[in-house]
């Protein structure tokens, strides 16, 4: 059955070392004590194993995973391996990946259909970049990117997807609420689109530059189901304010 409360997930990137589960326990307090939301910290892999034993009712997530169940793919991790390491979701097509390991629209869908077969959830991310956005043709070009990243059977049971503008990652700029709820409604339309009365369910998180003094406003925003946080969840003193803000 597809969740209804706000999501929040920090991404941690390539930050983070095994001291840090102090701040997930932190985290963990203020997920118990904030039930309505649903809460996420997608970790390194090396953390996921630690922060899993330590998390509560915080879900745990990897960055990535590989398409394939096993093979000869030095340094890749299967949805299998990190689900075993404790993980219950992980990112898919982060913006950051689809520049720097050249990911594809379909290696995304490949990556999120894994995820799903191995019993686990899938947070899809899509976003453009500032060229896209002066283009004049950004929601054209998301759409079309979520389209074709989406895999044919999802579902808000176990897909959600992230809008993060490129632009907006670490920069400390974020779109004006209108441009927001103009994006987030595209992508609500193409999710029903592809995927009939099951695209109503699927949660669509905002990512880029949340902090503590614009969540909340971010997060009442038509069609937010949530955010996709990095830099601010580094930090339980960042984090929680944002969890907290949560409606
Ligand atoms: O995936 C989260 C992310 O890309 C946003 O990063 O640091 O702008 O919150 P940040």
């Amino acid at each position: 059955m597809a969740s209804t409360a706000s999501y929040i997930v920090g991404n941690w990137k390539m930050n983070g070392s095994a001291a840090d589960v102090a701040v997930l326990q932190a985290i963990a307090e203020a997920a118990a004590a904030n039930g309505h939301v649903d809460v996420g910290i997608c970790p390194p892999a090396t953390l996921i194993a630690a922060f899993a034993a330590a998390a509560g009712k915080v879900q745990i997530g990897a960055q990535d995973c590989h398409a394939k169940a096993s093979g000869a793919h030095t340094g890749n991790l299967s949805a299998a391996m990190i689900r075993e390491a404790g993980a219950t979701c992980s990112i898919v097509g982060h913006s950051e990946r689809r520049a720097d390991q050249g990911e594809t629209d379909a290696d995304v869908a490949a990556k999120a259909e894994a995820l799903h077969a191995a019993g686990m959830g899938a947070i899809l991310c899509v976003g453009e970049t500032l060229e896209e956005r002066d283009s004049g043709n950004a929601i054209a070009i998301v759409t079309a990117q979520l389209a074709a990243s989406l895999p044919a059977s999802a579902s808000g049971d176990w897909l959600s997807v992230a809008y993060e503008p490129v632009w907006a990652i670490g920069t400390g700029r974020v779109p004006v609420a209108e441009d927001i709820a103009a994006m987030h409604a595209a992508l609500r339309a193409t999710l029903v689109a592809k995927l009939g009365e099951a695209g109503q369910g699927v949660r669509i998180l905002y990512g880029g530059s949340v902090n503590p003094a614009n969540a909340a406003e971010i997060l009442a925003i038509a069609d937010v189901g949530g955010a996709l946080v990095g830099g601010a969840s580094l930090k339980a003193e960042t984090f929680i304010p944002i969890i907290e803000a949560a409606p």
